[in-house]
């Protein structure tokens, strides 16, 4: 469903992924890892297209994606969870959400919104309480359901489990399986190694920009070279 090749993208004249190239097929978990700055945060903003290509070719469900907006990007299915979460401090949880369906008719709200709370009922009883006063996991579960609000056939998740305390990580794994179960794409960015590698059906391992290893979950258990790597206890992969 979603196919990129030989992809570079940056930040002004500097460039930071490198011919980059993977794929997402329909329903599939997918994780992105990698030590930090390695690029993760970047693929999944280009993906969404906050971050110009430079080179390279990105197709979803394949229409080129090239010269979509972002906001073209969610209509046709991508929604993003960003690191660090990023809501609106001073909007309540409902209106942090509704922000997330402004692709969608307004009279698919309703429904959306029950979705969501179904999904994370502790929202429910947040839902008039101000974005700011929120717990890291609450913060999450606003940014996982401000994205499905945009009813997404893939879903790009940007650290999901850090700073959140584990029943919060557990909540949002959970919820990430319906979602699975409801023939949901995820392409997710996880530095909790074990969860990622147990939630996904394939891995790519990035490292400075590159593309270093891709293989499936079940492999990628039995490789602790990329466990070191991504520690920051190994400079490269071995093998
Ligand atoms: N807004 C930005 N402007 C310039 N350089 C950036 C910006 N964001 C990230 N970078 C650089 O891009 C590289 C990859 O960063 P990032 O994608 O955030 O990595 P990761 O998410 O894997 O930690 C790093 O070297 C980082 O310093
Ligand atoms: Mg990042």
């Amino acid at each position: 469903m979603l196919r990129i090749e030989g992809l570079s993208c940056g930040y002004g004249a500097a460039t930071v992924l490198h011919e980059l190239s993977m794929q997402v097929e329909r329903g599939e978990v997918v994780a992105l890892i990698g030590p930090n700055g390695a690029g993760k945060t970047t693929t999944l903003q280009c993906i969404a297209g906050h971050v110009p290509a430079k080179r390279g070719k990105t197709t979803f469900a394949d229409e080129d994606l090239t010269a979509r907006a972002p906001q073209e990007r969610v209509r046709m299915g991508i929604a993003i969870s960003p690191e660090g979460r990023k809501l609106f401090g001073d909007m309540t949880v409902r209106e942090n959400l509704i922000v997330g369906g402004y692709s969608r008719p307004s009279g698919a709200t309703a429904a959306n919104l029950r979705r969501v709370l179904d999904l994370f009922p502790r929202l429910e009883e947040r839902f008039g309480s101000l974005g700011r006063t929120l717990s890291g996991g609450e913060q999450q579960m606003v940014a996982i359901g401000r994205a499905l609000m945009a009813e997404p056939r893939l879903l790009l998740i940007d650290e999901l489990s850090l700073g959140l305390m584990p029943k919060n990580v557990d909540i949002c794994y959970q919820a990430l399986r319906k979602l699975r179960g409801a023939g949901i794409a995820i392409l997710l960015v996880e530095q909790n190694l074990t969860k990622a590698l147990e939630f996904s059906d394939r891995v790519y391992v990035m490292d400075t920009g590159r593309l270093v290893w891709s293989g499936t979950s079940g492999e990628a258990r039995s490789r602790h070279d990329l466990a070191d790597l991504i520690l920051g206890h190994a400079s490269e992969i071995t093998a």
